[in-house]
């Protein structure tokens, strides 16, 4: 296939340069797609690019690998970086303006200000293992709002609390994006696509779709009537006997994430965080 170089995204690395694209994109009456992203690209943010195309004029997607969200002991400094692949992938799919801040323009010297986020963000789930991670999340992706103004964001179930929490923080401060979510693209043997799971020893990967697979079953029991409780356990079993260690496997409302005991609760969500070897995943599937 021959390619175009005309069509190659734009790329903004401070924010005058992403004002002149955008203020470019305004001025035509183009409405704006956001795809919010770490870089290291896989087929998930890819299904998120596409999504954006159909949604809006244009296409942004934005690769900033967020310090604040990381811990100190979390994997900051190794976490993958593919700068030409990703740049590769995303003009292959028409992409009109990555957005690639360095540190110093996201959180300048003297940086003192954060969006605090309450409800989802509070569920006893990832905020329990990774108490920093959506107060850096929020405040990240609030800033990349302000910064890009889309008409549309698009993020992926995946990350499941985190789609609530952005949700959530684009309704309460009126930052007038439709934040879109969009279904887990995953691997053919079940395996939720995350840009971690270049972290797996192929002894490790072997194991890693027990995840899915205990959703799958447990969600087919809950739905059969069994008790939650009890299947939820047993589930968590099952994942701890493949050689994970469990961080928690829980079932939730779909909306607000609070705990239910029973299907008539409302729209269920099955949530699962597991650790295997140094690398830590997160799935989930509706019931
Ligand atoms: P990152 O992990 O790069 O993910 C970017 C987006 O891709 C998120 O919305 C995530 O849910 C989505 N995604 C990841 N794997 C996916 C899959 N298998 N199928 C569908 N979508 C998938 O999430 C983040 O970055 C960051 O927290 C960010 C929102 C960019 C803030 O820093």
């Amino acid at each position: 296939m021959s390619s175009d170089p005309s069509r190659d995204p734009a790329v903004a690395r401070d924010l005058p340069a992403l004002r002149e694209t955008l203020n470019a994109f305004r001025a035509a009456g183009e409405s704006v797609a956001l795809v919010p992203t770490m870089g290291a690209l896989h087929d998930g943010h890819l299904a998120l690019v596409r999504e954006a195309r159909r949604r809006g004029k244009r296409v942004a997607v934005s690769i900033f690998v967020n310090p604040t969200q990381f811990a100190p002991h979390e994997d900051f400094d190794s976490y993958p970086r593919t700068w030409d692949s990703d740049l590769a992938k995303l003009a292959a799919e028409k992409v009109d303006l990555i957005w690639n801040p360095g540190v110093k323009t996201m959180y300048p010297d003297g940086f003192a200000s954060r969006i605090v986020t309450e409800g989802p963000a509070v569920a006893d789930l990832e905020d329990r293992f990774r108490p920093h991670f959506f107060g850096g999340v929020a405040t990240v992706v609030g800033k990349l709002f302000i910064q890009c103004r889309p008409d549309v964001a698009v993020f992926g179930e995946k990350d499941y609390q985190q789609l609530r929490v952005v949700t959530r923080m684009a309704r309460d401060l009126d930052l007038g994006v439709d934040v879109v979510g969009l279904a887990t693209v995953r691997e053919n043997d079940g395996l939720a696509m995350s840009s971690r799971n270049v972290y797996l020893t192929p002894a490790q990967r072997a194991v890693a779709p027990v995840l899915h697979r205990t959703m799958q079953d447990t969600a087919t029991r809950l739905r059969a009537g069994e008790d939650v409780a009890a299947v939820v356990a047993a589930g968590g079993t099952r994942i701890t006997e493949a050689g994970f260690a469990l961080d928690y496997f829980e079932a939730r409302h779909a909306e607000t994430l609070q705990p239910v005991t029973s299907l008539q609760d409302g729209p269920v969500r099955l949530l699962v965080a597991a650790r295997i070897g140094a690398t830590r995943l997160i799935d989930n599937i509706g019931v």
